[in-house]
């Protein structure tokens, strides 16, 4: 029996799966992983995971692997994923060896993007965003029923689009992107400075965090316990999001945008003003026909929408 593989690769783990023709998962496994240990045990492990998916009676097909950062998909190599510190890896070469068999490297948004639109949430839709707000912003397209791949399968970089040309400086090298105000990141490091500048404010947030850094867990948990100075740092990073996600639909003309990663998670506080902004500043016959929707697949959007691409025409 034919089965396609499907591995999502990130900054803290690597989760793999298997599928039939049909798109159904016949098997998932994951392991962790760190920026610390380098790109060889990251790939063996790769290898296991893959193993552990398969059954005596597969017959494994393809190998479609989405990564955060920059790619050269053409040769098989991982061209920089910072959160992984990973500079030139031919991952897609060392993969094809080990196996044998055809494999796409993706990035991560754009495979998930990819998967949410071809069996989930943007089904049936043409013209469809997906966007993931967690350590970055990442987001994929896909316009009249094509993903938009780009030359290097980089395309929708959303995270790094200017919203302030005055803005601070991005490790990415552009200033004032929309990651440095409205990602996972962004917002836990906001609330940590404003902490520190008015620990009297904080109490609430404190206690949400019991201790440990601030994450935009704990920074959601306390606005919706009513905390001002929380809430406050999700209506910046709310309202960032909308600025951006304004670009995109005057880009893209969207259907459908899908709203994955963390970001529907923390729910009203950071949507209100992310919709606020949207009505405030996008052109009124364009933002009036976008539905902004939740995730259908789940964590396992960007493997499985990187399992699928193989099979896609490319162009
Ligand atoms: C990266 C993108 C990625 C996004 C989400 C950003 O920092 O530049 O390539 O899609 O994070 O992981
Ligand atoms: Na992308
Ligand atoms: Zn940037």
């Amino acid at each position: 029996k034919k089965v396609y593989a499907g591995i999502d690769l990130g900054g803290t783990k690597i989760l793999a799966v298997v599928l039939d023709e049909q798109g159904t998962i016949l098997n998932k496994s994951e392991a962790s992983t760190n920026a610390h240990e380098g790109p060889e045990s990251v790939i063996l492990r790769m290898f296991d995971l893959i193993q552990r998916c398969l059954a005596p009676e597969h017959e494994l097909a393809s190998i479609g692997v989405a990564t955060a950062g920059t790619l050269n998909a053409k040769e098989g190599i991982v061209a920089y994923a910072a959160n992984l510190g990973w500079n030139q890896v031919p991952l897609g070469i060392r993969l094809q060896q080990e196996f044998g068999v055809p494999v796409n490297l993706e990035n991560d948004a754009n495979a998930a993007a990819y998967g949410e639109w071809a069996v989930g949430a943007g089904k049936g839709t043409k013209n469809c965003v997906y966007i993931t707000v967690s350590t970055g912003i990442g987001a994929g397209v896909i316009s009249s029923g094509r993903l938009i791949r780009g030359r290097d399968s980089s395309a929708s970089e959303l995270g790094h689009i200017t919203i302030d040309w005055n803005g601070p400086r991005c490790p990415c090298g552009n200033v004032g992107c929309m990651e440095l105000y409205a990602s996972g990141t962004a917002i836990a490091r906001r609330a940590q400075q404003l902490a520190t500048e008015s620990p009297d404010q904080a109490a609430t947030l404190m206690k949400a965090a019991k201790g440990s850094p601030i994450t935009s867990r704990h920074v959601a948990e306390a606005a919706s316990a009513g905390d001002e100075l929380s809430a406050g740092v999700l209506r910046e990073a709310g309202r960032a999001l909308g600025t951006g996600l304004v670009s995109i639909i005057h880009m893209v003309n969207p259907e459908v945008i899908v709203l994955g990663g963390g970001a529907a998670n923390i729910g009203a506080p950071l949507l209100e003003p992310m919709n606020q902004a949207i009505s405030d500043l996008g052109i009124a016959s364009m933002k009036a026909g976008v539905k902004i929707v939740g995730p259908l697949l789940g964590k396992e959007a960007g493997a499985i929408g990187a399992a699928l691409l193989v099979a896609a025409p490319s162009e």
